[in-house]
């Protein structure tokens, strides 16, 4: 099985951005625990961030054909953004939304979620472990 882990904008600022909400680990280290997540399910990763939004799409879109699931955390973007939400419906790729924090106990703007309408499953809150079991979920559902 092959996963893509997409992280949108500011991710790539972990560490450093409002500790207090995201923790003091850096985007570096994400990357470290999602791959070691992956290879004890016995799962391909590719991690991908980038801040722009077209940049997503565009990650989506080649994913077709190519991706067995997608874990996305599309940060901001997942508040604002039908693009990434109907690239994810255009590929049909089983996806699963991650946010760090608690999206739902924040500001009422982020409580919209236009990704999250493409996805099987949502983690919010729980930190990195949220990626973990994302991973595990889709690995679990549709694994091979
Ligand atoms: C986030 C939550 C979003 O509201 C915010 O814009 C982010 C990160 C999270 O992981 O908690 O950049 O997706």
């Amino acid at each position: 099985m092959k996963i893509l882990v997409i992280n949108g904008p500011n991710l790539n600022m972990l560490g450093i951005r409002e500790p207090g909400i995201y923790g003091d680990q850096s985007y570096a280290a994400l990357v470290r625990f999602v791959e070691d997540v992956c290879a004890r399910q016995n799962v391909e990763c590719e991690c991908f961030q980038s801040n722009h939004e077209g940049d997503i799409v565009d990650k989506i879109q080649a994913a077709y054909g190519k991706v067995d699931g997608i874990v996305i955390n599309p940060a901001a973007y997942t508040h604002t953004s039908v693009a990434i939400l109907d690239a994810l419906k255009a590929v049909s790729i089983p996806a699963v939304e991650v946010h760090l924090s608690d999206v739902s106990a924040r500001e009422a703007f982020r409580h919209i979620s236009y990704a999250g309408m493409a996805c099987v499953k949502t983690y919010a809150g729980f930190g990195f472990d949220g990626y973990r079991m994302a991973i595990e979920y889709l690995a679990e559902h549709y694994g091979k």
